[in-house]
């Protein structure tokens, strides 16, 4: 199969699980991992490993043309609440990558790209309950400023360059391999780690902050059904909607009562506050579901399980 993939940001909370993922899929040595920091030994014994910054235009172009590549996942970003200490860091970041890729699928040196977007494309305008897919979309964060324009610039490369490109609004996604850096909907994923650790967690957003959230396996399954599905089957080219559940830090911490009886929450709200404050509570991803076949799989309650069961053998 002439398939070769190149994963850019494969040290992060998703290209972690998404290089194992791909790995899995098709023959490890044509799934190639890079990050602007070397991989753990799992990841670097798995497969190729490249040392990448996804800003450096030519240093992407030489691997690219090194293994042949033919589908790029770009997965370097700087997340929101990041973002938002360092504005034109995140939109460099951001952009440039997103560039990058484009660029090289507009000249034919790749064929196909994945990239995310996020529910940060929402703003406080926005419908909040069941976000349709088509709204208004007025953002208030840089990250999700970035998103928004990316999604615009993917549109419009597909549509006046034919490029194909393929994208999905990710929700919180979490998991228990790798740690999220920088994001709001971080709290999902740490208060299960402190949970365990100290019994206790006290969280950044108040305890009526509804999000919508993802389990990282629906969300690997997501990214790579987008990616095989044939190209007509991908209508929506500026980025899908997608949705598994919505909670808020209370029934978190519930889920998690129910194993543990004597765990505690408390809440003090920071700036981070603000930025959930501005995205919905619930997502429409119908769109997602009638075009390529999008299912999510896992709820609340067997999530909170699975995090529990994963960590707490660690
Ligand atoms: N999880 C991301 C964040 O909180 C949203 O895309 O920044």
């Amino acid at each position: 199969m002439k398939k070769r993939i190149l994963i850019i940001g494969a040290c992060g909370q998703i290209g972690t699980e998404l290089t194992a993922q791909l790995r899995k899929n098709y023959e490890p040595h044509k799934v190639i991992a890079s990050d602007i920091r070397e991989g753990d030994a799992a990841m670097l014994e798995a497969g190729p490993f490249e040392i990448l910054d996804a800003t450096d235009y030519d240093a992407i172009e030489e691997v690219v043309a090194r293994y042949e590549i033919t589908d790029v996942y770009l997965m370097a970003a700087m997340l929101s609440a990041t973002a938002e200490k360092f504005p034109m860091r995140a939109w460099n970041l951001n952009m440039d990558s997103l560039f990058n890729v484009l660029n090289l699928a507009k000249d034919k040196k790749i064929e196909k790209i994945f990239w995310p977007s996020s529910i940060a494309v929402f703003g406080p305008t926005t419908p909040k309950e069941q976000t349709p897919q088509f709204t208004i979309m007025e953002p208030s964060t840089v990250y999700g400023i970035s998103k928004q324009t990316g999604e615009r610039w993917c549109e419009y490369y597909h549509n006046r360059y034919g490029v194909d490109v393929r994208s999905i609004r990710y929700p919180g996604l979490i998991s228990y391999t790798t740690l999220p850096g920088g994001g709001t909907t971080d709290y999902a994923v740490d208060i299960y780690h402190k949970a365990l650790k100290h019994n206790k967690y006290v969280s950044f957003l108040n305890e009526e902050s509804t999000l919508p959230m993802m389990f990282m396996d629906d969300a690997i399954r997501a990214t790579i059904g987008i990616m095989e599905v044939p190209s007509e089957q991908v209508k929506i080219r500026n980025s899908y909607n997608l949705a598994a559940m919505s909670f808020n830090p209370k029934e978190v911490a519930a889920s998690i009562q129910h194993h543990l009886p004597d765990f505690e929450i408390g809440y003090e709200p920071d700036f981070r506050q603000a930025i959930a404050d501005s995205w919905p509570k619930s997502i429409d991803d119908s769109e997602a579901r009638k075009d390529w076949g999008w299912r999510h799989e896992v709820d609340l309650t067997e999530m909170t399980k699975i995090m529990l069961d994963n960590l707490g053998t660690n």
